[in-house]
């Protein structure tokens, strides 16, 4: 089988190829990435010479490019977006056209080459916010109500997956899933960014009073529900996937990783609020675990453990991306 998979240079992207080049090794993976500020060839590197994987430098909307690639392949999945909630309060633009138009040029070509399935990796972050006293959870009936113009330009992308499946029948699946933490993220993100900081002796921005609220899932979790998604989720259909029902605060995480590398409080500074803020995210995942019998496997407090050991290990991967993320918040 040869899929496209489409951002397969950024953080999540790069290890579901990882991931199926290992499980799948029959199968073609063509990897379509920009290489915007988030794409890092750096992150495919132990695989880049594996005869099942070929890399193409482009635009998911670069229509005649993707027309191109898309005609050779069985399966589209789309995981390109501009992913950054803080970026798209800074810039919009951009995210209209990745998350927007861009997959609308990949929706236009997957249905003209009458692809076997298209799914799109979407986020949570499309459902709203929670408030923090509320025991209620995000699951495929909850309604969308998306707050940054991030979550917005992904909600577009749903529903227009969604009417490509009602109006022309393209065999689309749609995963929501929650906050991811693993190996390749860039720092510019919460856990990479901490870790990044107190390992060069930096203190830690939390932003407001901290106490945000997020569903974490360590990312080969999302690999594993993307990949049943894709082989076994009933074509129209929508999953979400969530963490081991253990919300932390950020302060909470925050602590942790200062725990973990042996620093105390003093090392935490409380910044000014990104606005609209969501308070909490939380996912209830009975659908996929019940259809599919996907659950969480990776534990959070042993795996930031281990995410902690991959950044200590690999400052030749990150320290070259450290002074362009930091400067973005400056
Ligand atoms: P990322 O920002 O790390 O990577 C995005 C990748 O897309 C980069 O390699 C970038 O170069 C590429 N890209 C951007 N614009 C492109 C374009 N126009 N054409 C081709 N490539 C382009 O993002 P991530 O954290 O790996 O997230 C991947 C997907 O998963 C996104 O769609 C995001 O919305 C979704 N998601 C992320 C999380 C999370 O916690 N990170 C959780 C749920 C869903
Ligand atoms: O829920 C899924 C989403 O999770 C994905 O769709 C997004 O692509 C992904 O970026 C992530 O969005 P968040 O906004 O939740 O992630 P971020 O790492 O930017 O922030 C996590 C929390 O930490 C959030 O409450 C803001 C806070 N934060 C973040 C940074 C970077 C801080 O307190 N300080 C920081 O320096």
């Amino acid at each position: 089988m040869n899929l496209l998979v489409t951002g397969g240079a950024g953080f999540i992207g790069s290890n579901f190829i990882r991931y199926w080049l290992k499980k799948h090794k029959r199968d073609l993976v063509i990897n379509l990435d920009k290489l915007t500020y988030a794409g890092h060839l750096s992150s495919t590197a132990d695989f880049q010479n594996n005869q099942n994987y070929k890399f193409v430098k482009g635009d998911i909307n670069n229509r005649a490019l993707v027309d191109n690639i898309v005609s050779d392949c069985e399966i589209v999945v789309n995981f390109a977006a501009e992913s950054h909630v803080d970026r798209s309060i800074k810039n919009s633009n951009p995210f209209i056209r990745t998350n927007i138009n861009g997959v609308h040029c990949l929706l236009e070509s997957a249905r003209k080459n009458k692809i076997k399935r298209f799914h799109q990796v979407s986020t949570d972050e499309v459902f709203g916010s929670l408030n923090l006293s509320s025991h209620k959870k995000f699951n495929e009936e909850s309604v969308y109500q998306p707050r940054s113009p991030y979550a917005a330009s992904k909600a577009a992308a749903d529903f227009l997956v969604r009417s490509y499946f009602h109006t022309f029948s393209l065999p689309i699946t749609i995963t929501n899933c929650s906050n991811n933490y693993g190996p390749f993220q860039d720092p510019e993100k919460l856990i990479p960014r901490f870790i990044t900081n107190l390992l060069d002796g930096k203190k830690v921005p939390v932003y407001g009073d901290g106490l945000y609220v997020r569903d974490w899932l360590y990312v080969y979790d999302h690999c594993r529900a993307i990949e049943m998604v894709i082989l076994r989720g009933k074509i129209g259909d929508t999953y979400c996937v969530g963490g081991q029902n253990k919300l932390v605060s950020n302060l909470e995480l925050t602590k942790k990783i200062l725990e973990i590398l042996n620093k105390n409080g003093d090392f935490i500074e409380h910044i000014s609020d990104r606005p609209g803020h969501d308070r909490k995210y939380a996912v209830n995942w009975n659908k996929i675990h019940h259809d599919l019998g996907w659950e969480p496997k990776f534990d959070l407090s042993r795996y930031l453990e281990e995410t902690v050991n991959w950044y200590r290990n690999n400052r030749r991967w990150w320290q070259p991306l450290k002074t362009r993320s930091e400067s973005l918040y400056r």
